[in-house]
């Protein structure tokens, strides 16, 4: 049974409610557009955020915040999914939600430390000596079971790789051979292996064997220059804490990229504030040589109201460190206590912290907005609607909430096909507002029969 290969069907039929949001929708010029990348209306949040991604982009905002504020449903994690898909997948984009630091395990502080690192990246160039080329044979040479098992092991593999200028055999361990297994690596194939670590990276398919009619998602590359055994220029992309994972167990080499071959062994380990300061010693000297790069990227948090005090205070002076990222927070809360105080302050979070933040409010949308979006949402998920079905779903989000309506798709698409009806009609969805109630009825409901209800 050859279970790798069987192709996963399921991946294309998930839905989540962002998946219609594929950047922030602006101009070059950074206007937004009434409708683009998914996003409709909210166009003065949306520049905000183009604009604090022009600043990440030109490394000009380490340290700062912005608070994403409004009332639900109006697209503030919609934003910063945004900002983390305009960032494209060089900048590390750290999301977390303000209840995660509430683990039975682990401290407050120590959660929102780890996601600080996460959000700080760091791109590491490096020379190395490498075998390159493509790949002309791969034998691996077996042996009786010296431990008296059955069957036999593997002493060594046998691996032939081509370049421009020559051929090479060379015989190696069978633990590189386990990384070519890994790799998926057969003759043709361009790799390289590392000379100190013995790891082995897949570049592509080498171009000879290019066909006209390729179905399959294959990089095809140009037979390496050069000889085989010669020193590249590597770059990596880590964050911070990649750092401090596999430095929590250290084996080997004490140098960074020999650390970084850790990362896919099992690591549980404490990271301490030591072996953090460690890093970050190990890490500014590799800025000051210029081998590396910091690449400070987004830390969002998500309902920032369920943040403590500590966790506050934590922030507020994390910031001001200098290995600090950009923290962009959300909340939709007005007046509340800030959690562990029964001081109450503009949303949830406390005046000395709100003093450092820059605000940007998102809009409620106007019916027209929210029919566009409706509709955005419908197409995402599937569901045929009628006219009138939108037009119905609008009002509901005009009086609960976009997300309550959005949520109604789904089950009046089922209700319409369960009637035999291929599209949903406003009848469908009527029947799907009857049966599922939104926050606020569902509240008004309580308070009406408090009597009924244990307290
Ligand atoms: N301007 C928009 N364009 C397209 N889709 C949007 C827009 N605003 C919101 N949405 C979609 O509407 C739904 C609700 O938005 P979202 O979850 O971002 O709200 P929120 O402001 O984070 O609410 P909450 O305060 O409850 O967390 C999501 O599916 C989101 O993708
Ligand atoms: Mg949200």
């Amino acid at each position: 049974m050859r279970i790798e290969e069987v192709a996963s069907t399921a991946k294309s039929s998930r839905v989540s409610p962002h998946t219609h949001i594929k950047g922030l929708g602006l101009t070059p010029a950074g206007d937004a557009l009434p409708l683009g990348s998914g996003f409709v209306g909210q166009e003065q949040a949306r520049e905000a955020c183009g604009l604090v991604v022009e600043m990440i982009k030109q490394r000009k905002m380490a340290g700062r915040a912005l608070l994403l504020t409004g009332a639900p449903g109006t697209g503030k994690t919609a934003l910063a999914l945004g900002i983390a898909q305009e960032l494209g997948t060089k900048v590390p984009f750290c999301p977390m939600v303000g209840s995660e630091v509430y683990s039975a395990e682990v401290k407050k502080t120590e959660v929102l430390m780890e996601h600080f690192r996460r959000a700080i990246g760091l791109r590491i160039k490096e020379r190395k000596e490498v075998y390159e080329g493509e790949v002309t044979e791969m034998t691996p040479v077996e042996t009786e079971n010296q431990g008296g098992g059955y069957g036999k092991v593997i002493s060594h593999v046998i691996i032939g790789l081509k370049t421009v200028k020559g051929t090479k055999q060379l015989k190696l361990d069978p633990t590189i051979h386990d990384a070519l297994q890994k790799e998926r690596v057969s003759p043709g194939d361009v790799i390289y292996i590392e000379a100190n670590s013995g790891s082995v990276k897949r570049v592509g398919r080498s171009d000879a064997y290019a066909t006209e009619f390729d179905l399959e998602a294959e990089v095809y590359v140009p037979l390496p220059k050069g000889d085989v055994h010669k020193k590249k220029d590597l770059v990596q992309d880590v964050t911070l804490h990649d750092l401090d994972a596999a430095n929590a167990k250290p084996q080997g080499g004490q140098d960074i990229m020999s650390l970084m071959g850790q990362l896919l062994k099992p690591k549980k380990t404490e990271i301490t504030d030591k072996l953090r300061q460690e890093v970050n010693r190990v890490v500014n000297k590799y800025i000051d040589e210029g081998t590396a790069e910091l690449v400070p990227g987004v830390l969002f948090v998500d309902e920032v109201h369920m943040l403590d005090i500590e966790c506050f205070t934590y922030l507020n002076r994390a910031l001001e460190s200098s290995l600090a990222p950009i923290v962009v927070l959300a909340t939709n809360r007005g007046m509340c206590a800030v959690r562990g105080t029964d001081v109450s302050a503009p949303h949830g979070v406390p005046v000395d912290l709100l003093d450092r933040l820059v605000i940007v409010r998102t809009q409620t949308y106007t019916p027209e907005e929210s029919i566009q979006i409706l509709a955005i949402r419908a197409q995402v998920e599937g569901v045929a609607l009628g006219e009138d079905a939108l037009a119905f779903l609008a009002e509901v989000a005009e009086e609960t909430s976009l997300r309550h309506a959005a949520q109604l798709l789904t089950p009046g698409a089922v209700l319409a096909r369960s009637a035999g009806r291929g599209e949903a009609a406003r009848g469908d969805l009527e029947e799907a507002h009857a049966l599922f109630q939104d926050a606020k009825a569902s509240a008004r409901q309580l308070s009406a029969q408090a009597d009924k209800y244990m307290t």
